[in-house]
């Protein structure tokens, strides 16, 4: 409205006005909705503004013979804005009830988005609390890329993989990996199976009704597409590496093998990750590998990755170095996807190389002249596109994201040396630590951690199109 408008109100008037266009009336501040999205580049829909979550407490009871899920969220958020209402998100099931701050609130669903208008705004700056009551059978979704995510059901269970947007199939949250937080998940399953997920056990208490609870906690900051649960019926091992980090893994029966195999490595792979990247970032680590063909996918759940029949050593190091890339240092937005995949696969051909098979050199060139013999992938298509720049969400994890990411930091590697190179990827772990970072960020920081001007390496492998010369 224009002011020559204005003028012609009475002053009363006016007065009312302002205050709707401003949200003031005297000193009672009056929220705005909260943003229904975060604009991430490719999942622009996903998260949602206006508060940043601290804590998820899930309460979840899961019957493998019905499938129905039951659970209740307790959410603990900052609201970074005045809120009249704010968003979660959530695909399918059914909202039984939302109470803010202990009091009922009102709220309504349209698609992945389930609005919430608490009785009294909320101030700036206020830590709240959000529970959703909420049950049904929850149902996967299918990625932009075709492959499946969320909470997908097995033979005995089910297991519940994120990334990139499955979380909202089990449970409502902000689901975006810029808001981190810390996580109790505790799961309710009929006696005889197992539930498992991130973090440390807490308890496992057989109750008189038939049931077994099983409390997990996370006390690290966690995205929530890190976060897993599995339902089933797994055989469990304990244990901790040699330098104290709690070891607790899950395999399907059917998978026993598979502690025997390269997964028996993991105390040793830990330790050689701790020496190449730093400090292991979580209090324990472990597995879940579930039936064979669950998943056309492993997943870096955190602490915990998730499996798909017995994995070899190199997805198991490629899963454990996502710990320290992506689920400690994890992407702003979607775009980012290289700082995890590009470190991930870079980390298994040091690993590789650090225990006599081809060095990262070898592997480099292997995959300039597409030789299969040195790596079975150097003949995939690494050179469809630049990695810091997939041209759509069904690109994120295609594998230039993968291989040409991993030739970027190669390239690094050329360039400043080793010495230099490892100091980087180091101090990335460290000053990023339980945090989240972009593409840029990262370039920034390797220019100055190594004190050299990169911008060639960026311009024709990170961000150029086409095969570099
Ligand atoms: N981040 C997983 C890994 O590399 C792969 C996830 C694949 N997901 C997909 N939709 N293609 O360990
Ligand atoms: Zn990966």
């Amino acid at each position: 409205m224009e002011l020559r408008t204005l003028s012609r109100l009475a002053a009363p008037a006016v007065a009312a006005l302002l205050a709707l266009t401003t949200g003031c009336t005297g000193d009672t501040v009056q929220g705005r909705p909260g943003a229904s999205g975060l604009r991430d580049p490719y999942f622009p829909r996903a998260g949602n503004g206006g508060y940043q979550v601290d804590h998820y407490a899930l309460d979840l009871d899961y019957d493998p013979a019905d499938g129905q899920l039951h659970g209740t969220a307790v959410i603990t958020a900052r609201a970074e804005q005045a809120l009249s209402s704010f968003n979660l998100d959530l695909s399918g099931l059914n909202v039984k009830g939302v109470t803010v701050q202990g009091e009922g609130a009102r709220y309504n669903r349209t698609g992945n988005e389930l609005t919430v208008r608490p009785a009294e705004d909320l101030k700036k700056g206020e830590v709240f609390r959000t529970e959703v009551d909420y049950s049904g059978k929850p149902k996967a979704l299918a990625d932009p890329d075709g492959a499946e995510e969320g909470w997908i059901t097995t033979e005995d269970g089910a297991v519940a993989v994120g990334e990139p947007v499955g979380s909202m199939t089990w449970f409502p949250g902000n689901h975006h990996p810029s808001d981190k937080a810390s996580y109790d998940i505790t799961i309710t399953v009929p006696r005889g199976y197992e539930a498992v997920s991130n973090g440390e056990l807490r308890s496992r208490t057989e109750g008189t009704d038939g049931r077994t609870v099983f409390a997990w906690h996370s006390p690290e900051p966690m995205a929530s597409y890190l976060a897993t649960a599995a339902v089933g019926r797994y055989k469990v091992t304990t244990g901790r590496t040699p330098s104290g980090v709690g070891l607790y893994s899950a395999v399907a029966p059917a998978e026993e093998a598979a502690s025997a195999g390269p997964l028996g490595r993991l105390p040793e792979m830990v330790e050689w990750g701790g020496g190449r990247f730093g400090p292991y970032p979580f209090a324990s680590t472990g597995a879940i590998v579930v039936p064979a063909g669950t998943l056309g996918y492993a997943l870096e759940t955190q602490g915990r990755p998730v499996y798909s029949g017995a994995p070899s050593a190199d997805l198991v190091v490629h899963e454990l170095a996502h710990q320290w890339f992506g689920d400690s240092v994890s992407p702003k937005s979607w775009k980012d996807m290289w700082l995890n995949e590009g470190f991930a696969t870079y980390a298994e051909w040091l690993w590789t190389e650090d225990h006599g098979g081809p060095t990262a050199q070898e592997r480099f060139e292997a995959f300039l002249t597409g030789d299969t013999d040195v790596d079975e992938d150097a003949d995939k298509d690494w050179a469809a596109f630049p990695p810091a720049a997939p041209p759509g969400p069904q690109d994120i994890s295609a594998d230039p994201v993968y291989y040409r990411g991993a030739m970027v930091l190669h390239r690094i590697r050329q360039e400043v040396g080793d010495e230099r190179f490892f100091a980087l990827l180091r101090g990335w772990a460290e000053d990023h630590r339980h945090g989240n970072a972009s593409t840029a960020d990262f370039t920034a920081y390797a220019e100055e951690k190594t004190g050299r001007d990169l911008k060639k390496i960026w311009d024709v492998w990170l961000y150029g199109k086409g095969r570099p010369a």
